[in-house]
């Protein structure tokens, strides 16, 4: 059975499928609607380009039918003004409300994430939603015990990382690791598999900035990342499928206070050639 049905009727021949499948699988001969090659359903990734791109809406894939597919809504594309000060405007939130966020916010924001871009389109990534405060400050103890390891075995790296004061200030009720947040959203991905870094780091960004539009707040866990990585209790708790490794973590909830101003940064560097 082939994996695309044309509707005949929408169908101008534009060829624009054909051109725009990143791994050439579709032609079109003179006069007819467009084709697939016999080894397309092993070699589809099921980018859904061709359904993307039709103006009319005749090319289904299978399992992915134009009908599905929301339109383009013109009318919201982002002024480049508007998309410059989307992008920075999203802070880093440290400082959250004590009340929990939805689960359902939450995994609204984790379906909105799914769309980022993937190599070969192979969306690798899993989630853990750590959703009790009193888990998550657990697992922020679990990354001070890597810490204070850390310092014992490898002091001069550990104070790099600034270890011996984040175990400080754990010791005085202040929780630098994971922020006192009240939920923590951990990417995961098929370790040995070298989309995954990208995927998962690219689905927490798309996650980050979407979070404020659903009244949240996001901050990169790299702390509990690297222990998730190299502490061998912290991986165990997490309890992943075997051969996956945790590629990000994001902190989240509902931000105790907004921003006013969009602070500045370094200029880039830019070489041209
Ligand atoms: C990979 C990565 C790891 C980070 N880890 C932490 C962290 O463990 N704790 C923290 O408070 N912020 C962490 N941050 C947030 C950065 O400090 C923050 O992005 C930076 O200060 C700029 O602020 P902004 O995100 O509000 O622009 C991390 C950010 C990235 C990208």
């Amino acid at each position: 059975m082939s994996i695309l049905s044309i509707d005949e009727t929408l169908c101008t021949q534009d060829g624009l499928c054909a051109a725009e499948c990143p791994v050439g699988i579709l032609y079109l001969k003179e006069g007819q609607t467009p084709r697939a090659v016999r080894s397309a359903g092993e070699l589809c990734i099921r980018c859904g380009h061709c359904v993307a791109v039709c103006p009319t809406g005749a090319f289904n894939l299978k399992g992915m039918a134009a009908a599905d597919c929301p339109p383009v809504r013109k009318e919201w594309k982002l002024s480049p003004e508007a998309a410059e000060h989307f992008l920075r405007s999203r802070r880093s939130v440290r400082n959250f409300k004590d009340a929990p966020a939805d689960k359902d916010a939450l995994a609204e924001l984790i379906r909105v994430a799914s769309h980022a871009p993937s190599g070969h389109n192979s969306q690798p990534v899993s989630w853990i939603v750590v959703h009790e405060r009193e888990k998550v400050r657990q697992l922020a103890g679990m990354v001070v015990d890597w810490m204070r390891w850390m310092l014992e075995h490898m002091e001069d790296q550990a104070r790099a990382m600034h270890m011996d004061l984040v175990a400080a200030s754990w010791d005085r009720g202040d929780d630098r690791v994971l922020r006192d947040a009240p939920h923590l959203v951990v990417a995961h991905a098929p370790k040995a598999f070298p989309p995954s870094a990208a995927a998962c780091t690219l689905a927490l960004g798309y996650l980050e900035l979407y979070a404020p539009a659903l009244g949240l707040g996001t901050c990169w866990a790299g702390y509990f990342t690297a222990a998730a990585t190299y502490w061998p209790p912290l991986a165990e708790k997490l309890a992943l499928p075997e051969g996956n490794a945790v590629f990000g973590a994001v902190m989240a909830g509902i931000p105790k206070w907004g921003y006013h101003r969009l602070p500045l940064r370094k200029k880039p560097k830019i070489e041209w050639k």
